[in-house]
């Protein structure tokens, strides 16, 4: 809405991701246009730059869709479990395209570019605006809610007024267009601030949650645990692990149901958002990693609540 995302206009975004990100397209009356994975989980940046550059065609300062003849407004990048996009590979034909770049960050807070020219940033400040989520199951949680963020004053402006029902004079209640009752509440932001003393400490403990699993469990070409890219550091929210059943001997679902039993709480990634019922009819490119991710990827359990007991037991059951 900030970036100017119209009704029948398209914005790229991953089939790999939880659905939120998808289903703001559709608020908006635009529709999805559904990316492959790369071996990260994230967008795959080389399949993007292919399909703008073969399936888009460039007039009057927009992207036109070939296939469609719509216009192509934004990308949508998901930081998906903390693992960040390359956006230094998309920035360029982004910026030469007209195409403005969103970013979910809600999954990646505190992780950090680490090489290139993106390193020392964060990710959700490097597009145009970036969302936080602060759900029950995040690194920061308020209880609810979230959080816009951008280096754009204007944009963050825009974003400031359209969340607070679009007042443009508070005593005579003045609104020039249709605003939206989204603020986050002061009790659910007092939450939210007091967890932030608490970051490092949280960051700290995911570190150890995953460094626990890469040490203690046996792994073997069959079973490993998911890389982070080399110019970023994760914030390690969920550690996940990839079974390639022909070398490990079972798979993933059958790993998933053993620890199920034993009340661990394990879970495939989500089910791809092309496949899903509100989205078979849109446009699809080349999507067959992310195929390969759901069906040998295993969420582990990462809460920082979790106590050595309870992660001896998880090793315990894997390694059996
Ligand atoms: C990548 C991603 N985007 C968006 C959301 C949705 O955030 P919220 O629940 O705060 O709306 C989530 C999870 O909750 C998520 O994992």
């Amino acid at each position: 809405m900030i970036i100017g995302v119209k009704r029948d206009e398209e914005v790229i975004v991953p089939t790999l991701t939880f659905i939120a990100p998808v289903n703001t397209i559709k608020y908006l009356g635009a529709e999805p246009i559904f990316m492959d994975a790369d071996e990260f989980c994230n967008i795959d940046a080389n399949k993007t730059v292919e399909f703008i550059e073969s399936e888009t065609e460039f007039k009057n300062n927009n992207s036109y869709n070939k296939k469609t003849g719509k216009v192509i407004r934004a990308i949508l990048p998901v930081h998906v479990f903390g693992n960040a996009v390359d956006l230094e590979r998309l920035q360029n034909v982004c910026a030469e395209r007209n195409i403005a770049i969103v970013e979910d960050a809600s999954e990646s807070l505190g992780t950090l570019y680490s090489k290139g020219k993106l390193k020392g940033k964060h990710t959700g400040l490097i597009g145009h605006m970036g969302c936080i989520s602060f759900n029950g199951n995040k690194i920061l949680t308020s209880g609810g809610g979230g959080m816009i963020i951008s280096n754009d004053q204007e944009s963050s402006e825009k974003a400031a007024y359209l969340t607070k029902q679009a007042k443009d004079d508070p005593v005579n209640f003045i609104h020039n267009e249709i605003g939206y009752n989204l603020r986050l509440s002061n009790i659910h932001a007092a939450l939210g601030l007091a967890q932030m003393e608490n970051i490092k400490r949280a960051l700290k403990i995911k570190k150890k949650i995953n460094n626990f699993y890469k040490e203690n469990l046996k792994l073997t070409d069959g079973l490993t645990l998911m890389n982070s890219p080399g110019y970023a550091e994760n914030n390690n929210w969920l550690s996940v692990l990839r079974v390639e059943e022909k070398l490990y001997g079972e798979s993933s679902a059958s790993l998933i149901s053993k620890l199920r039993n034993e009340s661990i709480e394990v879970r495939p990634i989500w089910k791809l958002n092309h496949l899903q019922k509100p989205y078979l009819n849109n446009q699809t490119y080349k999507i067959d990693k992310a195929k390969e991710l759901v069906s040998n990827s295993v969420c582990l359990p990462s809460s920082i609540s979790l106590t050595t007991e309870q992660l001896e037991k998880i090793i315990k059951v894997i390694n059996g």
